[in-house]
């Protein structure tokens, strides 16, 4: 990352990028991608002038037997899937039609932020997953960035592996890939006017990530191995119930605000609410009594808070509610939601792509 973010310039209308004997002429070209790999989903963001366009797919997959006439079918379809052996993997969204359709779980490439190391197929879906989101580079080498979480403060793994894999894959793709972490893509994406100062936060899948950035640098960035996968799991524990049963409810009704006649899932689902958002606000406590060179920050911090755990009502309320009770070492500002909850990595990652881009054709 640049250690000062440049504020991106309108590129020119129309671009020639050449590299490798390659011409590709558009109008509307912006060079750089930002791609967001998460537990859930995976997303892909670019700009056509003005606009950022986002790609997503859910981090999934489902397998079924092999047999031709299925096979057809699938091609016919348009479905994405990989045959390997006596098997087919339908990969993405359409994963989940099938599970649903066979009333079964899909299988996921990622387990708590990272590739899992438990799913013996996962590269081979998650290469499907990212290259059906990224398409083509516009030229030969354009500049990519990926999010990677911050190192698990909670789990003994790190993210080495994870990181040069999705790395290398994204070279096979002709990319020029360069990681950043979740929490600072947030922050770029959000906090502009803040002179992209603050704390950025995003409550996803499997993982919670965190970034205190001073001036676009990271002071300090970790993760949390715990977020919606987990309240799905606890609750379903708690209350003897399905966690995908869980899951569909949290993501379809459950309002953080309703205090009176609360079902047993919704009471089960606000305690671990509640337990998770007061872990994430101790851990930030304590990282930042053990971050030795803290820079002077003058004003009081913003703290923006996305990803799909974030998304129910009253989430940013609760939040702000369980900081003010819990004697935080920061003066906090303002708190607030990104302002696309879902997108908000991928746009981060995209405009540090777009900078990097910037600098290269100056160079
Ligand atoms: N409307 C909603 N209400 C509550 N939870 C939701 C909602 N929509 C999605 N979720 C939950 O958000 C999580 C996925 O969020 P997100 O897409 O930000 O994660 P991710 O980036 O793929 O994962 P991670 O960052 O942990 O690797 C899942 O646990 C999902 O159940
Ligand atoms: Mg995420």
């Amino acid at each position: 990352m640049p250690k000062k973010l440049k504020k991106i310039k309108t590129p020119p209308k129309a671009r020639l990028a050449q590299k490798g004997g390659k011409k590709i002429k558009d109008e509307k070209l912006v060079m750089g991608k930002g791609l967001d790999i998460g537990t859930s989903f995976v997303e892909c963001a670019e700009k056509k002038g003005e606009k950022i366009i986002f790609k997503r797919q859910r981090n999934a997959f489902f397998e079924i037997e092999y047999t031709d006439f299925t096979k057809r079918m699938l091609a016919k379809s348009k479905v994405k899937y990989i045959q390997k052996e006596n098997k087919l993997y339908i990969v993405g969204d359409e994963a989940i039609k099938f599970a649903n359709m066979f009333n079964r779980d899909t299988r996921r490439p990622l387990s708590r932020g990272v590739i899992s190391p438990s799913e013996k197929e996962a590269l081979p879906m998650i290469g499907l997953l990212i290259k059906s989101v990224v398409g083509a580079p516009k030229y030969e080498g354009e500049i990519i960035y990926y999010s990677v979480p911050g190192e698990p403060v909670d789990a003994d793994f790190d993210i080495v592996y994870h990181q040069n894999v999705l790395s290398e894959m994204l070279k096979r793709l002709d990319y020029t890939p360069k990681s950043i972490n979740e929490g600072l893509a947030i922050v770029l994406s959000e906090l502009e006017e803040e002179k992209f100062t603050g704390i950025g936060l995003s409550f996803g899948g499997g993982m919670v990530n965190v970034c205190l950035s001073c001036l676009s640098v990271p002071v300090f960035t970790f993760s949390i191995a715990k977020a919606g996968d987990w309240i799905d799991q606890q609750v379903a524990r708690a209350i003897d119930e399905r966690a995908t049963r869980v899951c569909a409810i949290k993501e379809s009704t459950l309002d953080l605000t309703k205090k009176e006649h609360l079902s047993k899932v919704e009471q089960a689902l606000s305690i671990y609410y509640n337990h998770l958002i007061e872990y994430v606000i101790s851990h930030i406590k304590s990282v930042f009594e053990e971050t030795k060179k803290m820079p002077r920050i003058e004003k009081p911090i913003t703290i923006i808070l996305s990803g799909g755990t974030a998304l129910p009502r009253g989430f940013l309320e609760r939040f702000k509610q369980l900081l003010r009770k819990a004697d935080f070492p920061l003066g906090v500002g303002e708190i607030k939601m990104a302002s696309q909850p879902l997108f908000s990595v991928a746009k981060g990652a995209l405009i540090a792509a777009i900078s990097d881009e910037g600098k290269r054709k100056k160079g």
